[in-house]
């Protein structure tokens, strides 16, 4: 009964209009928020227009970055790796040999018949959608059953990946990015079931240039590590002008991985005095780190889950001037709960930025994507609006309006409407982190009014929103 413990502990605190509590591997999270209609904090605030200045000398560095390049040539590249990766589907799905009858086949059937380890069934499912969406399968009426699969033979699937390497070659893309968007096509029957693992072909023999390519090389993502480091960057003269430059930046990079935006960050704040703490979930990217950028003075490496409360991995509340995570906020398994999180560890005025794909690419299907299935032990995956949809990217509009229910503004997302990348799905998505209104409820009051409660029962913590977004979890509201 802890969802009515807690709701009768709560109908004691007339603030709390609305609260969710997202389940989590170390205990319950109770996100609370004050009446939809409270007074927020100003939104029309004085950096607003500082803000969008900034935001447009961000974009004017991004495309600075890629100047040079063709970027009418993007989209029909981008169309070439989606069709390569629908036959790669195709033919592995072929393989099973379910296709050769007429019959229907449940997707469940199909599921089994590739021997999907049951963490990755997600994808077969996302694959058998996707190819019925592109004419290449047929789903029965109000079924989820799928016949007549049009798969190439050989010859065709050898011309389309000719045609790919050569088209992305022109496009001055590293040759380990094609290299290894095949590599993992081709053992896709084995990672599906778990029989080898993509980081094995992202980092072959513990190397990381493949990763490098991938996340730093090609033109959206130059772009917008571009972007993204000339926002911090001029946040650092922002701020050091503010405090006569007496404190260096603290950054906290989240994900920070092979470190391809990281690479691009420090290199725009120069010699501004930094307190950089580049982290990771993964220990190996630490070690990868410290060898690679070595003696850069500022910079330090730490673990951090962005699943996990921040407190209890010993980051302290209003710490950071900013907060970057490239590429990795998808991974939350609660975008809201996490975002409420991190808005506890910036300052008031601080800035955090990410860098997020907001569109599905194919190709990540065959690839990518299978770094993203919950783990073999995870009870759960996403807990959030994504519950149950098979997927795990957000668009802008989500994001937009995931930043603003956990209490930031939202700073114009970039590249902006009508720029020939934004098609192309990596965003910029900045927020601040919006003044409490006055009816923001204090969460010390909120633990405080929970603290009866037997601990198997209780919230292990509880953050402050501005909204509560109503999921299809456990989550309720009032
Ligand atoms: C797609 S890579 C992005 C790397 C880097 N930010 C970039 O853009 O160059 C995703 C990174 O997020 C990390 N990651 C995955 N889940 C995470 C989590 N729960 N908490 C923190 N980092 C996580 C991975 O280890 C990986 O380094």
């Amino acid at each position: 009964m802890r969802v009515a413990d807690v709701a009768e502990a709560l109908s004691e605190l007339p603030e709390v209009a609305a609260w969710q509590l997202v389940p989590g591997s170390e205990g319950d999270t109770l996100l609370v928020a004050g009446p939809a209609d409270a007074e927020r904090g100003d939104d029309r605030a004085t950096g607003t227009v500082r803000d969008e200045q900034a935001v447009l000398g961000a974009a004017a560095s991004g495309d600075a970055a890629v100047n040079g390049n063709d970027l009418a040539q993007l989209p029909p590249l981008m169309r070439l790796l989606d069709e390569t990766a629908l036959l790669t589907m195709a033919r592995v799905l072929d393989r099973t040999r379910l296709f050769r009858d007429p019959a229907p086949h449940p997707a469940a059937e199909i599921v089994a018949a590739l021997g999907t380890a049951p963490r990755h069934a997600w994808i077969v499912r996302r694959w058998l959608r996707t190819l019925t969406a592109e004419g290449r399968l047929a789903q029965d009426p109000d079924s989820d059953c799928y016949r007549d699969l049009t798969a190439p033979d050989r010859a065709e699937y050898a011309r389309a990946r000719r045609t790919l390497d050569e088209a992305c070659r022109g496009m001055g893309y590293p040759e380990s990015m094609t290299r290894f968007f095949f590599a993992a096509a081709d053992r896709l029957p084995l990672l599906l079931q778990d029989r080898t693992s993509l980081q094995e072909v992202l980092f072959p023999q513990g190397e990381t240039a493949t990763a490098e390519g991938n996340y730093r090389d090609n033109v959206p993502s130059r772009w917008a590590n571009h972007a993204a480091a000339d926002l911090i960057a001029g946040e650092a003269l922002r701020r050091a002008a503010q405090e006569n430059g007496n404190r260096p930046l603290r950054v906290l990079e989240a994900g920070a991985g092979v470190g391809g935006t990281t690479e691009t960050v420090l290199s725009a704040l120069g010699a501004t005095p930094v307190d950089y703490l580049f982290t990771d979930v993964s220990r190996f990217f630490l070690q990868t780190s410290r060898t690679r950028f070595g003696t850069r003075q500022g910079l330090r490496q730490a673990l951090f889950d962005i699943n996990r409360d921040p407190s209890a991995q010993g980051f302290t509340p209003g710490s950071h001037d900013v907060i970057l995570a490239a590429n990795v906020l998808h991974n939350a398994r609660h975008v809201g709960r996490a975002l409420a999180a991190l808005r506890e560890l910036l300052v008031p005025d601080g800035l955090l930025v990410l860098v997020e794909s907001c569109r599905e690419h194919y190709q990540a299907l065959t690839s990518m994507y299978l770094l993203m299935s919950p783990q073999a032990d995870e009870e759960r995956w996403f807990t959030d609006l994504r519950a149950g949809q098979d997927r795990v990217f957000l668009t802008e509009g989500e994001w937009a309006r995931q930043l603003d229910a956990a209490g930031f503004r939202a700073l114009p997302v970039l590249p902006p409407d009508g720029h020939p990348l934004t098609a192309l799905g990596q965003h910029v998505v900045a927020g601040r982190p919006r003044p409490a209104g006055h009816d923001r409820p204090d969460p010390g009051r909120v633990a405080r009014a929970l603290a009866h409660l037997p601990e198997t029962v209780r919230p292990a913590r509880v953050h402050t929103v501005d909204r509560v977004l109503s999921t299809t979890t456990s989550g309720a509201s009032r």
